[in-house]
């Protein structure tokens, strides 16, 4: 599968976060440390003056990832990094995301089990693998890992997974069915290859350096028949408004810069991403935060917060477009040696 989308893994550029982050002195472990041991870096940071230098420059032990393209943009790693240690306050900086485990786990869970067949009383979600993507400190990881589910929880930024592992210590029989791993998507899709029931991805695409990569991905690491649930923002003017200049701005709900409105999504365009990587989706819902009460609930509109939930289809109908155009590459040079035969 990774072959085939081809795509889902490290590009040329992809040296960039580690390389920058090194040079300015950010600690080593703010990104997907893993990358680094990948990479055969012999670059001085006087030489990143320019891309195509930089190329030549960078050698890479597995040749597989040179075209490949990471998801993980490092101004996102930068913010995040700051919050590390508090994602387990619920009144702080993640209170948003701590109340949204009060409509998202249920969604999760009950669009889980419509599709399931033998349902687990007491523990729903018993006998499904989750991969939780952008897990940071495992707020959504453990529900779902109290519902029975064996989950697998997965940022780039170290310090989130050890803040994740330690919380989850505190519950010893949660903590045998929750596993965290610090890497990006992109790193496991080989060894996980269709092997998660369910896909997460929370809160998470509109911090992606490249959203068709990671949506990719997130289907690579899905069995056929698998769901895929993602939590985004919208891009529209009253996400703008709601989203930036009210949330951060005036009543500072998460920390100013956050969010950037340009990595906003339109669900519409999610759905054509996913659909043309053979998902089917299922469900697209409006969600509505109300900051007086610190609560979320499920609207119709979907133009500020939305939930999405897809399928992945059983067989690979889709036609990837990296296969496509070898195909006519492949039907012309055929038609040209007709042509030459014939002529
Ligand atoms: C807003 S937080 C959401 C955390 C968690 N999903 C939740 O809802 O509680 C976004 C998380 O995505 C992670 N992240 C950013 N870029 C990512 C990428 N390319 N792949 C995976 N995770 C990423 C960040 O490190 C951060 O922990």
């Amino acid at each position: 599968m990774a072959g085939k989308w081809g795509s889902c893994g490290r590009a040329l550029n992809s040296p960039w976060p580690s390389l920058l982050r090194n040079c300015y002195g950010q600690p080593s472990q703010m990104v997907h440390g893993q990358f680094l041991r990948k990479c055969d870096i012999k670059l001085k940071c006087r030489t990143l003056a320019g891309l195509p230098e930089v190329r030549n420059k960078v050698s890479f032990a597995k040749q597989r990832f040179s075209t490949w393209q990471s998801t993980v943009d490092p101004k996102e790693m930068k913010k995040f990094q700051l919050l590390a240690h508090k994602w387990w306050d619920e009144q702080g900086q993640y209170a948003a995301l701590h109340s949204m485990n009060d409509i998202r786990v249920p969604f999760i869970r009950d669009s889980a089990l419509n599709l399931r067949n033998d349902p687990h009383l007491g523990s729903p979600l018993s006998g499904m693998k989750i991969l939780d993507v952008g897990c940071g400190g495992g707020l959504l990881t453990e529900p779902l890992g109290r519902l029975g589910a064996s989950v697998t929880g997965i940022d780039p930024l170290e310090d989130n997974i050890r803040t994740a592992e330690v919380h989850a210590a505190f519950d010893p029989d949660l903590a045998k069915r929750i596993q965290y791993k610090s890497c990006a998507l992109e790193d496991i899709v080989e060894e996980a290859s269709e092997q998660f029931d369910i896909v997460v991805a929370s809160e998470v695409v509109e911090h992606v350096a490249d959203v068709e990569t990671f949506l990719k991905c997130c289907g690579d690491v899905l069995k056929p028949e698998g769901s895929l649930f993602i939590t985004t923002i919208n891009k529209t003017q009253l996400s703008y408004i709601f989203g930036i200049l009210v949330a951060e701005r005036v009543l500072g709900i998460v920390p100013a810069g956050t969010h950037e409105w340009e990595k906003f999504i339109a669900p519409e365009e999610v759905e054509r991403l996913l659909e043309s990587n053979g998902f089917s989706v299922k469900t697209v819902r409006g969600m509505l935060y109300n900051p007086l009460f610190g609560s979320w609930s499920w609207i119709e509109n979907t133009s500020i917060n939305y939930a999405l939930h897809a399928v992945k289809s059983s067989t690979q109908e889709h036609l990837d477009p990296h296969e496509a155009s070898q195909d006519v590459e492949k039907e012309e040079s055929q038609t040209e040696a007709g042509v030459r035969t014939a002529g």
